[in-house]
């Protein structure tokens, strides 16, 4: 069963502020990730920065062009990566030197065996 929201903006944050009153140290945004999801609006991710004072954390879809993005403009502090890290298990020695990510293969994501997780190779071959 999924749930509707007609004002999921103003419920977030909503929700946010009570999380900041009580002092909740971080909020991790997982923004939807399928391929034509909607973009999550700035001037949400702004309005989120100013209600609440802890770390603020997304993920979903980034790439380090993104990421970049969001740290510049103070949305994030920091930002999650998954898929890209199945695939790719130097992902920040790739990201840092801007090197071609290997792309992971969804039909092995729910296997139940180490294929698709743990045999990608790293740029060094180790
Ligand atoms: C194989 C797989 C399993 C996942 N399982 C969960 C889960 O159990 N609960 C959840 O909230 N998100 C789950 N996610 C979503 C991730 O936490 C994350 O939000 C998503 O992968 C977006 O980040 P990415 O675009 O960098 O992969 C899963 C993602 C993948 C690829």
């Amino acid at each position: 069963m999924g749930s509707k929201d007609d004002t999921p903006e103003a419920t977030y944050l909503a929700a946010a502020s009570v999380l900041n009153d009580i002092g909740i140290a971080y909020i991790h945004i997982a923004e939807a990730d399928w391929d034509d999801a909607p973009v999550m609006p700035a001037a949400f991710k702004e309005a989120l920065r100013i209600i609440f004072h802890g770390t603020l954390i997304y993920s979903g879809k980034y790439t380090v062009e993104r990421a970049e993005e969001a740290l510049a403009k103070g949305w994030a502090d920091l930002i999650g990566f998954g898929r890209p890290f199945i695939a790719n298990p130097d992902l920040p020695y790739r990201l840092q030197n801007n090197l071609p990510l290997n792309q992971p293969v969804r039909e092995q994501f729910f296997g139940g065996g180490k294929a698709g997780y743990l045999d990608y190779p790293t740029v060094n071959g180790k």
